[in-house]
């Protein structure tokens, strides 16, 4: 089955076509799918250098620039993998959460293309792509694992009990680890998206040269926060302006070890709580090299636990992961044109019971 990718959800134009070759069905609901799963190509447009002056996303230059990319995108996309529109067997999308106005040029596109080569299309919530991403590696997960997923826009842990099936363990009460990460760089002028520039900077730098604080909430508690952190790195500035590469290299990496820590311990924690030994990584934040080596250093050590990370090209924001959740969610594909985006994703709706879990399927509007 040929699946066409379209993300465009934030300040990235994007587009992918998966080959997924399947085996038979799954007989019950949680077991693993047999699939061949082949990336046949892969396109990120970035508009990092339109936002980065700004030291974030400007919406309203992000639809604009989609609106410029999204054709020759996804036709450069098509004609690297070697197929027309027609021979596309499923258009995957993202359909929110998101900036409205850069959902829509992704969204609007793919609906006249489904309707232009008579392709069936299926709406895709973003986060659901980042859950999906893991199985675009060779080495996949088996039902139930942990997922941990960190972004610009939300940082999450969910039980994944089946490929359409997640449900939220804990999530951000404020910052998400990449806006930190951001927020940050923009302290110390570092330009947009911040995480790969503090990373590249914390490499250099004393973990241990400041001790900020590490929220880690109620005990058991799987929510995160990062907001005293960034404010605690930013007085820290205040005080004392790093006067040289070296300080600012351990600012970087003393914030970095923070976020890393709580990211990692709670994460495991939960899965120590849960019984579960399959750790998935996911979300912009998980291309952290000093997060990938802390989370398999820690997993190493344990014997019994198995962390999977995807490639980090495929944990920042991507087309194949989005193609990966429309082969999951096939079955909802349609021809008809009466849905829309939306901004906020019904997977991570506030926890209805008091152990903090709550089940959503597999299609959120909000
Ligand atoms: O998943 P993603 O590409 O977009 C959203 O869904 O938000 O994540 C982007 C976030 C940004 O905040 C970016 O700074 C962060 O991921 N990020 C990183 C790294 N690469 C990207 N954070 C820390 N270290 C990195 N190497
Ligand atoms: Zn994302």
């Amino acid at each position: 089955m040929l699946i066409l990718g379209i993300e465009t959800s934030c300040d990235d134009t994007a587009a992918a076509v998966l080959s997924v070759q399947a085996g038979p069905e799954p007989a019950e609901q949680g077991a693993d799918t047999p699939i061949k799963v082949t990336v046949l190509a892969d396109l990120i447009q970035s508009q990092a250098a339109t936002h980065s002056p700004y030291g974030g996303v400007v919406p309203e230059l992000a639809s604009r620039r989609h609106l410029e990319n999204i054709e020759p995108v996804v036709r450069t996309t098509l004609s690297q993998a070697g197929i027309g529109s027609k021979e596309v067997d499923l258009i995957a999308v993202t359909q929110g959460p998101g900036l409205v106005g850069s959902l829509l040029v992704g969204f609007n596109f793919a609906k006249a293309l489904s309707l232009a080569a008579a392709v069936p299309y299926v709406g895709i919530d973003h986060i659901a792509g980042h859950l999906a991403s893991v199985f675009l590696g060779r080495q996949t997960p088996r039902f139930p694992y942990l997922a941990l997923t960190a972004s610009g826009g939300h940082s999450s842990i969910f039980l994944v009990e089946s490929p359409t099936r997640f449900t939220l363990c804990g999530r951000t009460r404020d910052d998400a680890a990449g806006e930190a990460f951001d927020k940050v760089a923009k302290l110390l002028g570092l330009g947009y998206p911040g995480g790969p520039e503090v990373s590249r900077l914390a490499a250099a730098g004393n973990p241990a040269a400041w001790d900020f604080p590490r929220a880690w909430l109620e005990p058991d508690s799987c929510d995160f926060s990062f907001s005293g952190l960034k404010t605690a790195v930013a007085q820290q500035i205040r005080r004392t302006p790093p006067a040289h590469e070296g300080e600012l290299a351990d600012i970087c990496a003393s914030f970095q070890e923070a976020v890393v820590e709580v990211l990692t311990q709670k994460t495991l924690a939960a899965a120590h709580r849960l019984g579960i030994e399959q750790v998935v990584l996911s979300g912009g934040v998980a291309a952290n090299p000093r997060l990938r080596q802390y989370l398999q250093g820690v997993a190493e050590r344990d014997g019994r636990l198995k962390i999977f990370m995807p490639e980090p090209r495929f944990c920042t924001d991507n087309a194949a992961m989005i193609a990966m959740a429309g082969y999951f969610q096939r079955h909802q594909a349609t021809r008809t044109l009466d849905s829309d985006v939306y901004s906020r994703s019904g997977y991570l709706l506030p926890p209805e019971s008091a152990s903090g879990r709550h089940s959503h399927g597999p299609i959120a509007q909000g």
